[in-house]
């Protein structure tokens, strides 16, 4: 069978299967079968895939379709700033929300070297891409969960960021520090009595650990926040990445804990989902 047919074929049952984004997911799914990439089938409509290649193929289309399995977690990788992680089913996937905040953090510290914390570093994506940026800045990145530990410290060896990120298993409730210039963080955010309402695919494969933000969705947020006056240095920075929606609340408990907003940014959508504030000193 040739690549044009096979991606029709998988196409046209992800999209039976009610899967939106069913002609990147096939073409992506035959590109990791096969090692081509999507542009190659763009280019040659026709290239041969062998029988067991169509065989890995149908089982992947099978597993997104029928169990709605994030095609990240079939691939066990995301693009995320231009770059390629490795996640699993212990991180978070990289969403382009996030994408945002290190646009933004990029802009604001270029050809400075800020000291980073990234609390909640899941797959590592936000501090391994600042990294990548500002090539003299160094970092340390916390998690509650060691197996998201894990796979942040291989994406960092593999991005050769390893010498300047320390990674600690730590929650942020209890993290004695150095004090930092810029702190960010993308906690959970899902207020609990939502999670069952997520889309099948983040609710059955993704952590619940990275999406449970408790009774209001903002139990980490506050600890976050709270904690970060502590070790944020005199003019450093919060960066925060928020739900939608949650702009009002987190705005009053940042004043309530002395941080002035200096930032707002929107998303693709128009909403308010990052927040860039620094403490007042008196
Ligand atoms: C929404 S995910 C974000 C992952 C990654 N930073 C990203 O943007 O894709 C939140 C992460 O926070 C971690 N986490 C949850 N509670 C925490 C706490 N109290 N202290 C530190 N990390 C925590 C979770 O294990 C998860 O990896």
């Amino acid at each position: 069978m040739k690549s044009n047919e096979l991606i029709k074929k998988g196409s046209d049952f992800l999209k039976k299967n009610k899967i939106k984004s069913h002609v990147i997911d096939s073409e992506l799914l035959l590109s990791s079968v096969t090692g081509k990439s999507r542009e190659s089938f763009l280019l040659n409509s026709s290239l041969k895939i062998s029988p067991n290649q169509i065989k890995s193929f149908n089982n992947l289309i099978a597993r997104r379709a029928l169990k709605k399995e994030p095609v990240a977690y079939l691939l066990n990788e995301k693009e995320f700033w231009s770059i390629k992680f490795d996640v699993n089913k212990d991180v978070l996937i990289p969403r382009p929300e996030t994408e945002i905040l290190v646009e933004s953090l990029v802009r604001y510290y270029k050809d400075c070297n800020p000291f980073i914390l990234d609390i909640g570093t899941g797959s590592g994506c936000i501090i391994i891409s600042l990294l990548q940026e500002l090539k003299k800045s160094k970092g340390v990145a916390i998690d509650i969960s060691n197996k998201a530990l894990k796979i942040a410290n291989k994406n960092s060896k593999t991005l050769k960021t390893q010498n300047r990120i320390k990674f600690v298993k730590a929650s942020i409730s209890n993290f004695k520090s150095l004090k930092f210039d810029l702190i960010v963080s993308n906690p959970p955010y899902i207020a609990r009595h939502q999670l069952k309402n997520l889309d099948v695919g983040i609710k059955k494969f993704e952590p619940k650990i990275a999406l449970d933000g408790g009774n209001d969705g903002l139990d980490v947020m506050r600890k976050v926040i709270y904690n970060s006056r502590k070790i944020l240095k005199i003019n450093g920075m919060l960066a925060l990445e928020i739900g939608n929606g949650q702009y009002k609340k987190v705005s009053q408990i940042l004043k309530l804990n002395k941080f002035n907003e200096k930032f707002l940014i929107n998303d693709y959508k128009n909403n308010i989902r990052c927040i860039l504030s620094s403490l007042n000193h008196y």
